[in-house]
């Protein structure tokens, strides 16, 4: 069964108790945390301060996804703030390897993002050591922007890349997923991450039903 995790990005942060109990009740499992450092994406979001009060409001699983450059400055506080996965861009670093053993040592779950257009043969060789692969289907930090169907071939190679190896990772998309988005994944990827798609929805719980095919 997939996952949708509701991307805080678009959340309203003056009623961020309220959101976060509205996602519980849409019965999501996962909620998606974007940082952002103003550098590897163009805006500025959410620090450890702020995770570490999202950890207190919620006992949900926090999926925290890593858009800044050197990711590994702040891979220790964001896992000490209460995230359960760290996803870094593989663009944002030079030591991929190094990296995945930093987040293993704080005992999370360990993904690695590609941009649009960076190919999947660029991760290949770390597809054994990872829980989950996020494709970005926008530019990282362009909430709101459409889907981009290249992603769609990427998440077909990852499929084929998975059954190869034999490996476990989950493959998440991320960035203008509506209905018709997680109709055309239906069956391929294992988490659905939404910003605008989840937040605008007149029914959130039915929302994340459709991706619980
Ligand atoms: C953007 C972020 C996404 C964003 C998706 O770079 O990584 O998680 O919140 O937002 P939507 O679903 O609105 O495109
Ligand atoms: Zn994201």
């Amino acid at each position: 069964m997939a996952i949708l995790a509701p991307s805080l990005l678009s959340a309203n942060f003056l009623h961020l108790k309220e959101e976060l109990d509205s996602i519980e009740q849409a019965k999501a499992t996962w909620i998606h945390l974007d940082v952002m450092d103003g550098h590897f994406a163009p805006d500025l979001f959410l620090g450890p301060k702020l995770i570490r009060d999202i950890r207190m409001g919620t006992s949900l699983f926090l999926d925290t996804h890593l858009m800044v450059d050197n990711p590994e400055r702040f891979v220790d506080c964001l896992a000490e703030a209460g995230s359960d996965a760290l996803t870094f861009h593989w663009e944002a670093t030079t030591k991929p390897a190094y990296l995945i053993k930093m987040i293993r040592a704080q005992n999370k779950k360990v993904g690695i993002a590609i941009n649009p257009e960076t190919p999947v043969s660029c991760i290949a060789p770390f597809l054994g050591e990872l829980d989950l692969v996020l494709v970005m289907a926008i530019s990282p930090g362009r909430a709101g922007s459409p889907f981009q169907i290249e992603a769609h071939q990427k998440v077909d190679e990852l499929l084929q890349l998975r059954q190869q190896g034999h490996s476990k990772f989950l493959i998440s998309v991320d960035g203008g997923i509506g209905t018709k988005e997680i109709a055309l994944l239906k069956n391929k990827a294992d988490i659905f991450v939404s910003g605008s798609g989840f937040f605008s929805a007149m029914d959130r719980l039915a929302f994340v039903k459709s991706v619980q095919y």
